[in-house]
């Protein structure tokens, strides 16, 4: 910054010299058929990224990917209700990929099939990376990452010849463990049967959620490839993490979790980071309560039920009230919430009030929001 005679000016709050963004994110990115409208995906939560919080953040803008929660491919070839729920979607949120674990080529193969001419997804992606024991030892998740020798490559080309040319994608995790970083040679063999793009989460089963992402192993997965994207992932929370991200592993694209439920907004600041150098307006303290609202109405109609709606929206009201300053007593409350109607009364008196003092836009970015760690807290 150039001063100019008065002494007086100093920099404003913190501004950060944002890192120059990188130009190739300027040029669309395709999977397949499909041409995306940005490089950041929002990765999948199993819990959280049902359709009510994937269109709410699509609507915020710089979306240019969800895929659903992961889903059992049985459970979808069986219909059962619960799996039917989780495949709820908006015709507003496309396109839109549906996550789908398994260890059957089969019943992968089949339930992909069952989801095209069902038209509830734009494509499949195959779980390769979740750590939770429930779905290793059936041969599922991230136990696929282990089978080198044939079976694991066999099942994703079945499921990519089942949905042809609907594009598949799988998303994995660097390996097993720090011995067997098997991902580098599956991404290399996945292109070779036809998967379209793959996220690659920088952390290897036996890490589980803990220790850092290793972006030389995004790395490998980059240069493992020949054409298709690869999307990298894991603790990806600033405009920072994402320029470290690119510039480090020459990803094509990054996938965001955790970081999107602590700020939905990560998406419109990257997306403009990309397009202008700079991130654009923060969210305003009425545009945060405004998102809290319109996410649990979502959640209400998703589940058709306002108590059921309400009851999902319970493990999410902590991170709204951090980000807003709300009082511990409204926190309170809304943890135990059960009907639409006391949330406006709860909310009414912050909406009429505003930002309580000293609250900026520039702070609320900047608050720690205790988004969970894993699926689960043990596995
Ligand atoms: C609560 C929770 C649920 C998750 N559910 C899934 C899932 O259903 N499918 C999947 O592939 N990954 C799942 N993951 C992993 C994330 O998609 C992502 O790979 C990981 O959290 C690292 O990225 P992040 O730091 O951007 O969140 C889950 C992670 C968390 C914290």
């Amino acid at each position: 910054m150039t001063m100019t005679g008065n002494t007086s000016l100093t920099k404003p709050e913190a501004i950060p010299d944002w890192p120059a963004p990188p130009v190739q994110y300027r040029e669309p990115l395709t999977i397949g058929p499909l041409r995306l409208s940005s490089r950041f995906h929002l990765a999948p939560l199993a819990g959280y990224t049902n359709w009510p919080f994937r269109l709410s953040v699509r609507e915020i803008g710089g979306v240019g990917l969800c895929t659903s929660d992961l889903v059992n491919a049985r459970a979808i070839l069986e219909g059962a209700r619960k799996t039917m729920s989780l495949l709820a979607t908006d015709p507003r949120e496309r396109p839109l990929f549906v996550q789908i674990f398994g260890a059957k080529a089969e019943e992968l193969a089949a339930a992909a099939r069952w989801l095209i001419d069902h038209h509830l997804a734009d494509g499949i992606d195959i779980n390769m990376g979740c750590p939770v024991r429930k779905v290793v030892k059936t041969g599922g998740g991230s136990a696929l990452l282990c089978d080198t020798s044939g079976g694991t490559v066999e099942l994703v080309r079945k499921v990519v010849e089942a949905v042809a040319p609907v594009p598949v994608t799988v998303k994995m995790r660097l390996g097993w463990d720090d011995q067997n970083w098997t991902a580098p040679f599956f991404a290399r063999a996945f292109e070779e049967v036809g998967v379209a793009a793959v996220t690659i989460h920088g952390r290897t089963r036996e890490q589980g959620f803990s220790g850092t992402v290793r972006l030389e192993g995004i790395r490998q997965v980059v240069e493992a490839v020949r054409h298709i994207p690869v999307f990298g992932n894991g603790d990806v929370r600033t405009i920072m993490d994402a320029a470290r991200m690119i510039s480090v592993t020459g990803c094509h694209g990054i996938a965001i979790g955790r970081g999107a439920l602590a700020d939905p907004w990560i998406f419109r600041q990257l997306d403009a980071w990309v397009r202008t150098g700079h991130p654009g307006p923060r969210p305003t303290y009425h545009e945060r309560l405004q998102f809290m609202r319109l996410h649990l109405r979502r959640l209400v109609e998703w589940k058709g039920d306002e108590k059921y709606g309400c009851i999902q929206f319970r493990k999410v009201a902590t991170w709204y009230c951090k980000a807003l300053r709300l009082p511990k007593k409204v926190q309170q409350r809304l943890v135990m919430l059960s009907n639409l109607r006391e949330f406006e009364e709860i909310i009414g008196p912050y909406v009429e009030l505003g930002p309580p003092p000293g609250w900026t836009e520039h702070e609320a970015m900047g608050t720690p929001v205790p988004v969970p760690a894993g699926p689960i807290s043990y596995w």
